[in-house]
């Protein structure tokens, strides 16, 4: 047991989700009423360590907070210390700016850093542990779903919740229109959110990158629905997935290879297709950031009240280097050195796919 701690760093990394506030507010008020530990909040992820933006965190700031989306914190998906890009004339360069950070939590005397994030800030986290021995808990946040040491994390069922709603209304204007309705949704490179909202939403097709898809299966299903009397369909497309000949559409192509790589655009590549193919008025909904935005639903706010208070307790416990995560359905931890890299994938022959093709579903293949 560790019983020296006094100060505790915060920040929230990477893209949003719902549920961040929750997880803070868990942490400042456990870490507070049960230690009476100071805590200081960094802006912006990393940014607020190397510009030393912060703010003392107190059980009366996250009043409020629990059914609040964002982070109050701010945030950035951008941040690597290690690998800082500035500008240095018409060019960028890239420079090290960990020992900076490092000098920050020094001088404010932080006993641990609790850091909320995904993939690319648990790396960056380890980075800082490896190399100037940071005392690092993390706190795993995604929408996708897709980091593979923890069966579950907050932000992806509200972005499920959200991409169902939005399916239920595309349903009645498909139906009216005699159209084909395709709406793209997030994920990166896993499906979990087309899965999940595409089964809950009752879309006739559901394509995801685990599962590279055949236009002319896909036609082959509006055709079938036709040939039966409904004359409109709806197709739930991830951001990822890709043609079995083809490859993922990224919104600028030049950034193809590249970490900063944006998904997007998928969704209008196989309307022109279904349109050209069946001869069907098709139209597109890209989601986007509305998946990220908004209050949490309440499993979310569950989950992250449940993982903050965790959070707490590895530093309490001084299990530095360990991610709380969620097995079995309870709360547990991991070493980040084991939750990083890796993705949690949809299974193609796994039973919620399965049951979706008992249903008529088309996977594109
Ligand atoms: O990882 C979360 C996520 O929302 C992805 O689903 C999406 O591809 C990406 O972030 C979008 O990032 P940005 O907010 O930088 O556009």
């Amino acid at each position: 047991m560790t019983t020296s701690i006094k100060t505790i760093g915060l920040l929230t990394g990477g893209g949003d989700c719902p549920g961040l506030n929750a997880v803070i507010r868990a942490v400042v008020l456990s870490g507070s009423y049960e230690h009476g530990w100071v805590m200081v909040g960094f802006l912006d992820g990393f940014e607020g360590l190397m510009d030393e933006r912060y703010i003392n965190l107190t059980p009366q700031s996250v009043r409020g907070i629990l059914p609040q989306g964002g982070t109050i914190l701010g945030t950035s998906n951008r941040g690597n210390p290690f690998e800082w890009r500035v500008k240095d004339g018409n060019d960028w360069k890239i420079v090290d700016r960990s020992e900076k950070v490092y000098q920050t939590m020094k001088g404010l005397g932080l006993d641990a850093l609790i850091v909320i994030g995904g993939d690319g800030t648990m790396t960056v986290s380890k980075l800082f542990m490896d190399k100037y021995g940071v005392k690092v808990v993390g706190v795993p946040k995604t929408i996708d779903n897709d980091l593979k040491a923890t069966e579950v994390t907050f932000g992806f069922a509200t972005a499920v919740v959200t991409a169902t709603e939005a399916l239920d209304k595309l349903h009645t204007t498909a139906a009216s229109h005699h159209r084909v309705m395709i709406m793209e949704v997030m994920g990166r490179y896993v499906g979990w959110i087309a899965l999940e909202s595409g089964i809950a939403g009752g879309a006739d097709v559901i394509l995801l990158p685990e599962i590279p898809y055949d236009i002319e299966k896909i036609c082959d299903k509006i055709h079938s629905r036709r040939s039966r009397g409904s004359n409109f369909a709806i197709v739930v497309v991830a951001e990822g997935a890709y043609s079995k000949d083809g490859e993922i559409t990224l919104l600028n192509p030049e950034e193809k290879g590249t970490i900063h790589a944006k998904l997007g655009g998928v969704g209008l590549r196989i309307a022109h297709e279904i349109e050209a193919r069946t001869g069907m008025e098709t139209r597109v909904t890209v989601l986007g950031h509305l998946q990220r935005g908004g209050t949490p639903c309440s499993f979310d706010r569950f989950v992250a009240t449940r993982f903050g208070k965790a959070a707490i307790d590895l530093v309490e416990q001084g299990k530095f280097g360990h991610m709380v995560c969620y097995r079995g359905g309870k709360i547990d931890s991991i070493p980040i050195a084991d939750a990083i890299g890796g993705f949690k994938a949809v299974d193609p022959q796994g039973e919620a796919v399965k049951t979706a093709e008992a249903l008529g579903v088309s996977f594109g293949r």
